[in-house]
């Protein structure tokens, strides 16, 4: 067996470990060790994937790990092979040894120790590292750490909602070369070999990499590469279809926590500077028509406006951007957000008091948090949006905002006068709300919302215009022949509604409620394929405090 202490492939990593818990986690995996698909056979085997464990405890994987360890360990008091590969590996705990060999009967437990996922002491077994079903695939990563104690620099996260978040917006399309910037266990490089030739994922923790290969190997996956290096130093020259990236987007003073704050020591890397950095470097490594989206934090400072601030972040990148913003905050409930679970209550003020004069430092009174999506398109007029991201992503979100640029594609190229002659459809995806009050002898009209279902929700309040504009796109009328209706019903001038009319009909077509009459929406294989079954969601899927 290796010795977790003397095998790490880079010797900073053990250096720096402290305590017992520590160097625990950096006891490396083997990628290397033979068959390691067979131990992802046993598990399956045994019911222990996303489906296994929904049915047989009858709710949502997310619910059950939100679960205090007492509930888990009295959901799985009967000590099932699965109830035990639960225990032992979403757990944390202990189990007894001997029934740990009879789960593995199949392999031994020679493979199981020698490629490092778990460590044998005297009677028992507990695991190395947390074992996680997610999309079909297998990953492992970093058991969450106990924030009374400091968090090593090394530390892997596990697949957080800003994780789900990125791979519920990834355009999936089959792409020749993809790239995972930050790819911490590997989880969007690997997701996106699925549809891919090839997928890079890189990192600057050699932890992170060295789970990421292992993750590779326990599900099989050959097309897929991971490199250890500081932003795109590891792809220098290269080109890619599709760029992914969660990055350490935490605005936080200068930490040591490279899967969260990523290097702030560095001082070009003040704020917001590391998403702006892979904005603006990871526009030279697209090709042409290639897209890349990320998680991002802008900081608002103070003697600037913040818009155009985060416009400026797209010059010069040959890009057109898409920017959602998920929310803003005052820097003291961002800073208060972030330390809350990750500081323990003694070191709490000094913690936020420290946060708090890094951003008098910057001048930061609000930071935002939102995805951006970028698409090359060089020698062209890019266009910049910036929006508020939808309530809640699907798992397919990627494909409607794919279509987004598209839509944006046709309407760059139409005229005003010929987008007057087309007859839109509405999309089915679209439900309407009227909420009416009692008047003295019938009910008036209060209030339309418009609210979009899957894949990108999101609702709004609408006035009676666009409520007429957009049910009337039926297929059949031209936007000219329902704004001469609107006309008409309002005694307005042609003039007077003319603009607000072809405002309006842009921005459906560009949030997806119409569509041009030739668009068909056939459901993307991809998307539906995944790895596998996927199993429940969390409800509520926003991206914020999430990075643990
Ligand atoms: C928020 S985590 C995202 C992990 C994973 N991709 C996901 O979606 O869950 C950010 C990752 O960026 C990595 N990182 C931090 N600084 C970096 C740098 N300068 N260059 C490359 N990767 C870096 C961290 O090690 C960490 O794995």
């Amino acid at each position: 067996m290796m010795d977790p202490a003397t095998s790490v492939s880079n010797p900073t990593v053990d250096s720096t470990a402290t305590s017992q818990e520590d160097r625990a986690l950096f006891t490396p995996l083997n990628p290397d060790y033979p068959d390691l698909v067979k131990l992802r056979d046993v598990l399956d085997s045994h019911n222990f994937n996303v489906e296994g464990i929904e049915r047989t405890y009858q709710i949502p994987l997310p619910v059950l790990l939100s679960e205090p360890f007492y509930q888990v360990l009295w959901r799985t008091r009967e000590e099932t092979s699965l109830d035990l590969l639960v225990r032992l590996f979403l757990e944390g705990e202990r189990i007894s040894l001997a029934k740990f060999e009879t789960i593995v009967e199949a392999t031994g437990l020679e493979p199981w120790v020698e490629c490092g996922l778990v460590r044998v002491d005297g009677s028992s077994v507990s695991a190395v590292v947390e074992l996680f079903p997610f999309r079909g695939l297998w990953m492992t990563f970093d058991f969450k750490p106990h924030y009374t104690q400091p968090l090593s620099n090394y530390y892997v996260m596990g697949v957080a909602s800003s994780t789900k978040t990125l791979s519920e917006i990834t355009i999936r399309q089959p792409y020749e070369k993809v790239l995972d910037l930050g790819c911490g266990s590997g989880l969007q490089a690997l997701l996106c070999s699925n549809h891919s030739e090839f997928a890079i994922g890189i990192d600057q923790n050699p932890r992170a990499i060295n789970l990421a290969k292992f993750n590779a190997a326990l599900n099989g996956i050959t097309n897929v590469e991971f490199r250890q290096g500081d932003l795109f130093q590891p792809v220098e020259g290269e080109k890619f279809d599709l760029i992914v990236s969660n990055p350490p987007y935490v605005v936080s003073p200068p930490s040591d926590w490279i899967f969260r704050d990523g290097n702030r020591k560095d001082s070009e890397r003040e704020g917001d500077a590391f998403c702006q950095m892979v904005v603006k470097e990871g526009a030279k490594y697209l090709n042409e028509g290639g897209y890349l989206e990320m998680l991002a934090n802008w900081v608002h400072p103070r003697e600037e406006n913040w818009k155009v601030r985060l416009r400026g972040w797209f010059d010069d990148t040959e890009c057109d951007a898409w920017v959602m913003q998920a929310g803003e905050q005052s820097s003291p409930n961002y800073a208060n957000l972030w330390i809350k679970d990750t500081t323990s209550e003694a070191n709490r003020k000094a913690t936020f008091d420290q946060w708090m004069e890094y951003y008098e430092s910057l001048k930061v009174d609000r930071i935002s948090a939102g995805c951006i999506v970028m698409r090359k398109r060089s020698r062209a007029d890019n266009y910049f949006c910036l929006e508020k991201m939808p309530d809640k992503w699907a798992k397919n979100a990627g494909n409607t905002i794919q279509r987004a640029f598209l839509f944006l594609d046709m309407l760059a190229k139409t005229s005003d006068e010929e987008l007057l002659d087309t007859a839109f459809c509405r999309s089915p995806n679209i439900r309407l709300t009227q909420y009416l009050e009692p008047q003295e002898n019938s009910w008036g009209l209060v209030q339309n919302q418009i609210r979009v279902m899957d894949p990108l929700p999101s609702r709004a309040d609408m006035d009676s215009v666009a409520m007429a504009l957009l049910t009337q796109c039926n297929g059949d009328l031209p936007v000219r022949t329902i704004l001469e209706g609107i006309c008409e019903g309002l005694k307005a001038e042609w003039e007077e509604v003319l603009p607000a009319g072809l405002a309006m009909t842009k921005g459906f077509l560009q949030r997806g409620l119409i569509w041009p009459p030739e668009h068909q929406e056939a459901p993307s294989e991809i998307a539906e394929k995944g790895f596998g079954a996927s199993g429940s969601e969390e409800p509520d899927m926003k991206q914020q405090r999430d990075t643990l």
